[in-house]
């Protein structure tokens, strides 16, 4: 396993992979503070592809100003150690400045999606995912890229832009990976004391009564959001932020559920510590 901080480097390696040798390459993008969520996308891809590639970079153009960007979980040699034992090839890990060069000004940004849920809650964090994806895949050029179902918007925003920009990278999602009480795995739990982060059990209780509901019938969006929202607003910890019913592609809220993919999706806050998770509905 190799660390690459140079983009150039890791472009080279990867276009000789690609070229020479004939490669399939798989990456799983990540900010480090790597958990099972992320271990389970790489058993993925390393199942999957000739070529596995880590990246660690902890994307300032997706934080916004009060956000948690300085305090975000750092730490390259105990996720380069929690790698060891996956067959990783390489670890993409480059400081800022490689990514975001002085007179740094294109921006990609996936309109309507960005704007919904998370976007309204985050202005501009989409817009910054998606230029952080799409310099990782001009990079790269990666056959296969592995993502997490938890961040069920991002991957709308990101399955759009691939569609739309004609990148030539497959996007492949993989469930979310729960702790024994439900909770979604992600590098922000560390930031719950372990009150909160038993309370936090609450988000997948009431994700579980609302598929639980419409498996029973219920197709009615704002009866499956009150659900949501009872369940959530029970537990005395939990600040709920939204419940969105939507489109699990256009993310267009729902009135009625048809026959479409549906994306029940959920942000809470404990204490300091926002959390996201989500359920999909009549998955295809
Ligand atoms: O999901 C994440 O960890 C990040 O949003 C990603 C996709 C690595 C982009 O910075």
């Amino acid at each position: 396993m190799e660390i690459i901080h140079r983009r150039q480097r890791m472009s080279s390696i990867s276009r000789k992979l690609r070229r020479e040798q004939d490669k399939t390459i798989g990456l799983v993008p990540t900010m480090g503070a790597l958990h099972e969520g992320h271990l389970s996308l790489i058993r993925e891809a390393r199942q999957m592809c000739d070529v596995v590639i880590v990246s660690i970079f902890v994307n300032p153009a997706q934080f916004g100003k009060n956000e948690d960007f300085d305090n975000y979980p750092r730490d390259l040699t105990s996720d380069t150690s929690r790698l060891t034992d996956y067959s990783v090839d390489y670890i993409f890990a480059p400081p800022v400045e490689e990514i975001y060069p002085d007179g740094f000004s294109t921006y990609i940004y996936v309109e309507n999606l960005s704007d919904l849920l998370e976007g309204a809650a985050r202005p501009g964090h989409f817009r910054g995912v998606a230029t952080v994806v799409s310099i990782l895949f001009n990079t790269i050029r990666p056959d296969f890229a592995f993502f997490g179902q938890k961040d069920g918007q991002q991957i709308a925003v990101i399955k759009r832009m691939v569609k739309d920009l004609a990148f030539e990278t497959e996007i492949v999602t993989m469930a979310t990976v729960r702790e024994e009480t439900g909770l979604a795995m992600s590098s922000r739990n560390a930031y719950l004391n372990p009150r909160e982060k038993q309370a936090a059990s609450v988000i997948y209780q009431a994700l579980r009564e609302a598929k639980l509901a419409y498996r029973d019938g219920v197709r009615d969006a704002d009866r499956l959001a009150s659900i949501v929202t009872d369940k959530i607003n029970s537990e005395p910890l939990a600040r709920l932020e939204y419940v969105g019913v939507t489109d699990a592609e256009t993310l267009t809220p729902l009135n009625r559920l048809n026959d479409e993919t549906v994306l029940v999706s959920v942000a809470v806050r404990f204490g300091q510590t926002r959390l996201i998770d989500n359920a999909t509905l009549n998955k295809k």
